[in-house]
């Protein structure tokens, strides 16, 4: 499925206890979640990111919480700033979320690789990713713990969001116990999967219905080609978002 095919086209596998998500790519992997009755960000790198839709942020009236996959600043980017203006609740690692804590952020749920989480009826789980998670601080390294992923799950719907990752067969356990219907991976390459690596996890252990190429093309550096991607994905659909453009599923 490429971009234009429309929201229609995205409703799939609806059960009567399912409800509409709605959700929207900000660029790299940002992503606006509406699930639940909830308004989610994850990795809310709004500020500094080239493809970050203009003008988003001024329509974002609410957000409940905020999902962290780790502590690189593309990723942790407007998590204290959105934090403090939306009263939001930052979920993340232990690490992430006392750091926000430090800086004033009065909601946080720490939590670590293999717990899952319910905060106002939405349920986190947190999944393993192989990246790296310190950022630099005053001339030196400073750890913001280990690098996730996360299942978010709440009426009947099931969305995973890799993080920064290279493949991994444990994405077969990731199925197993969540059965995520809709995916965010990685497809840039460099510091994540690439397209090659991507396809695979979704033909042999993700087995979703439809997936979302991000990390890709926000920077030089990133040169793996979302519809490579969608080339060699065979099982699922692949629906290669704009920033900015909402879509339900
Ligand atoms: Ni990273
Ligand atoms: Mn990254």
């Amino acid at each position: 499925m490429r971009a234009g095919d429309g929201a229609a086209t995205l409703r799939m596998h609806q059960q009567e206890e399912e409800t509409d998500m709605r959700i929207t790519w900000l660029g790299h992997s940002a992503v606006h979640l509406e699930l639940a009755g909830k308004s989610i960000a994850i990795d809310p790198f709004w500020t500094g990111n080239p493809k970050f839709p203009q003008g988003y942020e001024e329509r974002v009236q609410r957000i409940d919480a905020i999902v962290v996959t780790h502590g690189h600043d593309d990723h942790f980017g407007d998590t204290v700033r959105l934090a403090k203006k939306y009263g939001a609740t930052v979920i993340g690692q232990w690490e992430i979320c006392m750091e926000a804590a430090n800086a004033g952020v009065e909601k946080i749920q720490p939590m670590n690789t293999g717990g899952c989480i319910e905060v106002e009826g939405v349920r986190y789980a947190m999944v393993p990713a192989f990246h790296s998670s310190a950022t630099l601080r005053d001339g030196g390294l400073f750890t913001r713990g280990d690098p996730a992923g996360f299942v978010i799950l709440g009426e009947g719907r099931s969305v995973y969001h890799a993080g920064d990752t290279c493949l991994f067969s444990d994405m077969a356990l990731v199925h197993r116990l969540y059965r995520p219907q809709i995916g965010f991976l990685p497809v840039g390459d460099r510091f994540t999967m690439g397209p090659e690596q991507a396809a695979i996890a979704c033909n042999e252990f993700l087995h979703l219905d439809l997936v979302v190429p991000i990390h890709w093309g926000t920077f030089d550096l990133l040169h793996g080609d979302p519809h490579e991607f969608a080339r060699q994905v065979t099982r699922g659909r692949v629906h290669i978002a704009t920033p900015g453009e909402s879509f339900t599923a």
